[in-house]
């Protein structure tokens, strides 16, 4: 079987006109290094950049020319010109922040994971729907090209009946405020994956399996290393397997990779820092593997897509993809994930 992909395939759709006026809140590293920088290339209309540290503020506000810049949320939320509040704080300090700015009627794209427990990430999408306002998690990775091939690979069925998703993950985060998180490589990080995996098989699990460890010398509070399997209802006939080693010491050796096996072929996705590589390979010609190099990166093509799936759906008066209600699943699983690997038990899901 030869396939021909069309980066047309797989690159995100962005909104045509600025459109919104977007206010960020929290400018640390993601926002500074990746998100304002991907907002500025695709000319969204960023009208104020607040944070705590007023220089930080200044650096996000520096991409987009004459911008209110504040160290006072409520200043930002007055600013008739901001729609939307891009809220990029940690998930311990968003809670109180989205009852202020719910309450102000403005709309929230919020970082990943959404709260430091379900409950709280329940409460947060209970105050967005009560207000009125759309609230969505930024979850960039689903509009990575990268990410977009595997999917339209996947509904286009030229892999056949997929039964196996498997994610192999390597990289170094035993620094900095990672180390310190609890539960980060599963819940802050690892959802990534996690909502990726619903993403391409697009099933909800019925029981999680996980385990983990912690490794000599390590710094961070919680295990570098975990295996996440997710069983669904056995008519689905498939499994997930997702492993993430987040402490190897050698660059040189990191990589992610996606491996797709279906009746009828298989696809193998590695996206290291770089360009993607995405090879198929079909059980009809299996002496033939096709290449493509996949253009664009989470950093620019996946937080300019997630703002701009935002901006359509407000566009469009529709749930955006990756609502709160939707990250609520992800999260679940996550948790899900971590209870069984401090119990030893698989834990029941429901899907
Ligand atoms: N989607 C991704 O790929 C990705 C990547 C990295 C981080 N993140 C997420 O983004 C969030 C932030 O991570 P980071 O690495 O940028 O952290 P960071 O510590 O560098 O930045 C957070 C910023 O929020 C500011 N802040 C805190 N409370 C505030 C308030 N009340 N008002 C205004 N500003 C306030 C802090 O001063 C800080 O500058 C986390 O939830 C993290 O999980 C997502």
């Amino acid at each position: 079987m030869f396939v021909d992909l069309q980066p047309a395939d797989y690159q995100p759709v962005l909104p045509s006109g600025p459109g919104y006026g977007i206010g960020i809140v929290g400018c640390g590293i993601t926002v500074c290094d990746s998100q304002a920088p991907a907002y500025k290339k695709a000319g969204y209309r960023v009208v104020a950049c607040c944070d705590r540290i007023e220089e930080r503020a200044h650096g996000a506000a520096a991409n987009f020319g004459r911008v209110l810049v504040t160290t006072e949320l409520e200043e930002l939320l007055s600013y008739p010109e901001v729609q939307v509040v891009d809220l990029a704080v940690h998930h311990h300090q968003r809670l109180p922040l989205v009852e202020q700015i719910a309450a102000a009627g403005k709309h929230i794209l919020s970082q990943k994971p959404l709260a430091p427990s379900l409950r709280e990430a329940e409460r947060i999408v209970e105050i967005c729907r009560d207000a009125g306002v759309t609230l969505m998690v930024n979850h960039q990775a689903r509009w990575a090209p990268s990410h977009r091939a595997l999917k339209f690979l996947v509904d286009s069925g030229v892999l056949g009946h997929i039964y196996a998703f498997t994610h192999v993950f390597r990289a170094y985060q035993d620094f900095g405020w990672y180390a310190e998180r609890e539960d980060f490589n599963i819940v802050d990080h690892g959802i990534h994956y996690i909502d990726l995996s619903r993403y391409f098989s697009g099933y909800t699990p019925l029981r999680v399996k996980a385990t983990t460890t912690m490794v000599p010398g390590q710094s961070a509070v919680s295990p570098m290393i975990y295996t996440i399997l997710f069983e669904y209802q056995p008519s689905c006939q498939v499994m997930t397997t997702l492993h993430f080693s987040n402490i190897v010491s050698a660059p040189a050796l990191h990589d992610q990779f996606w491996f797709l096996d279906g009746t009828h072929g298989s696809a193998l996705l590695s996206d290291p820092a770089g360009t993607a590589k995405l090879s198929l390979s079909f059980k009809d010609s299996p002496e033939q593997v096709q290449t493509f190099e996949i253009a664009g990166s989470w950093e620019y093509e996946g937080f300019a897509g997630s703002m701009g799936e935002m901006l359509l759906a407000l566009e469009e008066g529709r749930e955006p993809e990756s609502s709160g209600r939707d990250h609520l699943v992800s999260l679940r699983m996550a948790f899900a994930a971590v209870e069984s690997a401090n119990s030893g038990e698989g834990v029941e899901f429901g899907g």
